[in-house]
């Protein structure tokens, strides 16, 4: 077998199980394949390597111990799809730069690990003729067309405990704590760790939510003798003001009132309230960090070892999923630009108002 020449980047935010999927498609391609027809170029950096053919053969060394290793060790440096696309005043046409690298490194293909941003370039490079497969990683979970992405299962965990710790900290003074979790467009990982946490309130961007409703539900805590309470804002909350407008016109109407994000403002508003003494924490970054939990390790390897079955039979144009249980394919085209948001009758939404938690929509 003539010796195939597999490129592999990681591209967008980081997160658990990166290099639990490198190392699952490099062992499988070496076990199917064989070590001496299988080579891995890792392209350093995602898309911005590509772009300026920054990469390196890996030996089969490199894909030892890194399971358990949180990051990825390619790096990544964000490269958005709109700027790949202009061929702006420097005149770089970065499309063709990476078609350029493909062709120099001799790549028979390209896998690139990412979340909807790195999707949509894939996809471009799928449309441009380049042989390309994708593997679904992110914290956000929004991958169309798969039921999970690794990374978010991890982020779960992290987000649930620091949820916990809030829970003693805020008894102990009588407090409301409001906690933001990251998400912009989308609410899972708020959702889960929510509920998982015990949290009372749960804010995600699909749910508009009245500041009138988020008040009531504490208040009605408050009588009950409940000192304290839990509030977990997704990064992308939106209030129900907000939710018909375009971004620009809402980031420009948000910087005039001085807010710098939607979980301090709504935190002010609460205090102002409720006279509770409220507290923010965000743990922003903490929640992509660290080694991938059992789950996502078994995930990523999973994945990875889908992918080296779509290269030994030379099948391109997909992005490896989860689907039911079951690990399959999506083509590209048909999951590149879109999102998998949470819908309000999902069924954690409805197992959440049935415990009794609000999303601040009555
Ligand atoms: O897409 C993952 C994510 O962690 C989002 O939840 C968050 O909004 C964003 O990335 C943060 O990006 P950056 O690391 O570039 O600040």
């Amino acid at each position: 077998m003539a010796k195939r020449r597999i490129g592999i980047l990681t591209s967008g935010g980081d997160c658990p199980g990166l290099n639990a999927a490198i190392r699952g498609v490099a062992k499988a391609c070496f076990e199917r394949m064989g070590v001496e027809s299988a080579e891995l170029i890792g392209i350093q950096n995602g898309y911005y390597g590509l772009i300026n053919n920054t990469a390196r053969v890996m030996k089969p060394s490199d894909f030892s111990g890194i399971l358990t290793r949180g990051g990825t060790i390619l790096g990544s440096i964000r490269q958005q799809y709109k700027m790949i696309l202009n061929v702006g005043e420097d005149n770089f046409d970065r499309v063709k730069a990476m078609k350029e690298t493909y062709r120099a490194l001799k790549l028979d293909c390209l896998l690139t690990l990412g979340g909807n941003g790195t999707h949509k370039t894939a996809n471009l490079l799928s449309e441009h003729g380049l042989n390309i497969i994708g593997l679904p990683k992110t914290i956000d979970n929004d991958i169309y067309g798969t039921d999970v992405s690794f990374g978010f299962h991890t982020a779960v965990d992290t987000a649930t405990e620091v949820i916990d710790r809030l829970h003693s900290t805020a008894e102990s003074h009588s407090r409301i704590l409001v906690v933001e979790i990251m998400g912009n467009k989308a609410g899972w990982l708020t959702l889960y760790s929510g509920i998982a946490g015990g949290a009372d309130i749960i804010i995600i961007p699909e749910i508009p939510y009245n500041t009138a409703d988020v008040i009531e539900a504490l208040m009605k805590r408050a009588k009950e003798g409940k000192a304290f309470s839990i509030v977990a804002v997704a990064e992308g909350a939106l209030n129900t003001d907000e939710a018909g407008m375009k971004k620009k016109e809402r980031a420009r109407k948000r910087e005039e009132a001085g807010i710098i994000t939607a979980t301090s403002r709504l935190a002010s508003e609460i205090q102002a309230e409720t006279k509770i003494d409220t507290r923010v924490c965000v743990p922003g970054h903490m929640l992509r960090g660290g080694s991938p939990s059992a789950y996502d390790r078994l995930l990523a390897t999973k994945f990875g070892v889908r992918a080296a079955k779509l290269i030994e039979e030379e099948h391109y144009g997909v992005t490896v999923a989860m689907v039911k249980n079951i690990i399959t394919e999506n083509p590209l085209k048909d999951i590149a630009g879109k999102t998998k948001f949470v819908k309000p009758d999902n069924q954690f939404v409805s197992t959440a108002k049935h415990l009794g938690i609000s999303f601040g929509d009555k």
